[in-house]
């Protein structure tokens, strides 16, 4: 053995990521992600899922199950993805991400997953109640990610910690299984405004499809008026807006409102502040209320839309899966060949 660094993955670039199906997606889901997937689709090919089996790590009605998943799908091309251009699948369809799931499991370390916070955060004061999936979700989402052998990963904040995760097991895999760049070490791409979206009623808690509160977040299917009102009645503080964004590092709501401003409006923070420094929040609100309804109205009537056709988003999804399959079923026969299983 030599003590060179191993050989880099010298394959092609791909974009992943995929979003859960359990609950309303809200403007959080869509500048941390969904944004960004409609973007990169014509610059990287781009794979984009509906993460059914990360679902079910907590209760789901099966019932249900199917309808939320053509809700994300629905949200997916409201929001500009092309099915034409980039691959929409549901993860339950391509097999492969479960398998190499197994694979991963005997890869990862319980130390690894024992630093996993948000674990944590979503099993809470019992986590011997949570399910086993709960725990192993993160090596789930390093599955999804590299039996496509994505490259990039498009994903808010919160995701980087499973990002870290991915890049160790991906590691891991390439040393253990002597093949040196088999697996991509792949990046989060969290660049920009949008990657932290937080609480309207609290600027120090990330906006979530779990808060109680509905006029903490905004829906993609809220209409102009609910959009509007919840921009309204947004907490604040009496101070007008600062020159500089280090001036607004002790008000997390006014911060937060004008990253949604930058976000949304495709501009920095500080361009945002040059415009409106001096100006405070009776101005500022109305602004971005009429900002805010210029892009996210539109999505939530497109997405009804789409959504009164339930059978051509099947079909679309049924494409999408087997195109995926097409990328994820050549990585898992070669994974089987490498760890030493029955031909597949
Ligand atoms: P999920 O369904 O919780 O969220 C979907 C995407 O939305 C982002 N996001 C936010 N971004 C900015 N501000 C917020 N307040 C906010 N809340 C959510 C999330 O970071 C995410 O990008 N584990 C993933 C789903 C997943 C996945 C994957 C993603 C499964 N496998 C493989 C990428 C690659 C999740 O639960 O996302």
């Amino acid at each position: 053995m030599t003590d060179q660094a191993p050989a880099p993955y010298a394959g092609p670039q791909r974009v992943l990521s995929g979003v859960q199906p359990s609950g309303d997606l809200h403007l959080g889901n869509y500048l941390g992600a969904l944004v960004k997937f409609a973007r990169l689709q014509h610059e990287i090919p781009t794979f984009i899922f509906v993460a059914d089996l990360h679902a079910i790590t907590v209760w789901q009605d099966p019932k249900l199950l199917k309808t939320q998943v053509r809700e994300i799908a629905a949200a997916y091309l409201a929001t500009g993805l092309d099915p034409k251009v980039a691959t929409i699948f549901p993860q339950s369809a391509v097999p492969e991400h479960a398998e190499l799931a197994w694979v991963f499991n005997c890869v990862a370390r319980l130390g690894w997953l024992d630093r996993m916070t948000q674990f944590k955060e979503k099993s809470g004061k019992h986590k011997e109640r949570a399910s086993v999936g709960l725990y192993t979700y993160p090596v789930l989402q390093a599955a999804d990610i590299l039996v496509y052998k994505a490259t990039q990963v498009p994903v808010g904040e919160d995701q980087k910690q499973h990002l870290e995760l991915t890049r160790d097991i991906a590691g891991k895999f390439n040393h253990d299984y002597e093949a040196p760049g088999f697996f991509p070490l792949p990046e989060p791409l969290t660049q920009g405004p949008g990657a932290r979206i937080m609480s309207l009623r609290d600027g120090t808690a990330k906006m979530s499809k779990s808060d109680p509160s509905d006029n903490s977040r905004i829906n993609l299917t809220d209409d102009a008026d609910a959009i509007a009102q919840k921009i309204r009645k947004a907490k604040t503080d009496p101070e007008p807006l600062p020159e500089t964004m280090e001036a607004l590092s002790e008000r997390p709501e006014a911060r937060n409102l004008v990253g949604i401003y930058a976000a949304l409006a495709g501009r920095t923070e500080a361009e945002v502040l040059a415009e409106f420094a001096g100006q405070g929040f009776g101005a500022f609100k109305p602004k971005l209320a009429d900002l805010a309804v210029s892009v996210m109205g539109p999505i939530g009537g497109e997405m009804r839309r789409l959504l009164s056709d339930p059978a051509e988003i099947d079909r679309i999804l049924a494409d999408g899966a087997a195109r995926a399959r097409e990328v994820a079923t050549p990585t898992m026969a070669e994974v089987r060949r490498l760890v030493g299983f029955w031909a597949g």
